[in-house]
């Protein structure tokens, strides 16, 4: 399986800024000769962006993912953006569940769980985020936080045939502090939400559908111990934002 790197711009950029930086990401692309067969590289820019970026990232190899959606297709949600319209796009990928949005949005595990249902519908693949805050993890309850975050936002989910599914384990707690987890840590919660995925959709469908990424301080220097073994690839936030700094990152694990 390629390795899977995803670029999580968040809401860093003005729409010019994701164009200069797009550009700029595609002409290092071209001269460090990065192939997009051995990678799956996925920028996921602002709405207001996807477009534009769409349109420089047509036929290059680079996909293309939205930060969220909503969990219906049209009608009077004030705001929101319906999966298929991300699809038309030229989004192939949608970041659900993350923290960051779990926090400041108060997004539920079930409105994650229908998100990824619309998600699939459209034909974007998501990418789950799960993980535990500090607060969590000094209480000892991290495993108990992820199983129930993959659980609810998984639970009567149908994956059929040639769907896909990514799991993110983003420890919150890592997220832009500089200091990603033992990558040993990030391994075993691989593991533990491999068992959980099993456990609702089959060891087979589990193997074949779904993959793991990690996300949480991932610079060009740790990288390479994370993506190994049973983790695929990373969430990338801030090491993503410069892009000599993201070729280097992408290069150190091919
Ligand atoms: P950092 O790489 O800045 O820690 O951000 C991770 C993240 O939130 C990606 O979704």
């Amino acid at each position: 399986m390629k390795p899977i790197i995803v670029a999580n711009w968040k809401m860093q950029f003005t729409s010019e800024k994701t164009l200069e930086t797009t550009k700029k990401l595609l002409e290092l692309f071209k001269e460090e000769k990065i192939d997009p067969q051995k990678i799956e590289i996925i920028i996921c820019p602002s709405f207001a962006a996807l477009p534009q970026a769409a349109q420089l990232l047509k036929n290059k190899g680079i996909k293309l993912g939205a930060q969220d959606c909503f969990w219906e297709e049209k009608g009077a949600f004030t705001g929101e953006a319906s999966p298929s319209d991300l699809k038309e796009m030229g989004a192939d990928y949608v970041i659900l569940g993350h923290s960051e949005r779990r926090e400041n949005l108060a997004e539920t595990d079930e409105m994650i769980h229908k998100k990824i249902k619309a998600a699939l519908l459209a034909k974007l693949i998501p990418i789950l985020c799960v993980g535990e805050t500090f607060d969590e993890r000094q209480k000892g309850v991290k495993d108990y936080k992820i199983i129930n975050q993959v659980t609810k936002a998984l639970e009567g989910t149908e994956i059929k045939p040639g769907e896909q599914i990514i799991v993110a384990y983003e420890p919150v707690w890592v997220i832009g502090s500089g200091q990603a987890v033992a990558p040993e840590e990030a391994h075993y919660t691989a593991k533990v939400i491999e068992q959980r995925i099993i456990d609702l959709i089959g060891f087979s469908l589990t193997k074949e559908a779904s993959s793991f990424i990690y996300g949480g301080s991932v610079d060009e220097k740790n990288i390479k111990d994370f993506v190994t073994g049973e983790i695929s690839g990373a969430l990338v936030g801030s090491a993503s934002l410069d892009p000599d700094q993201f070729v280097k990152l992408i290069k150190s694990i091919l």
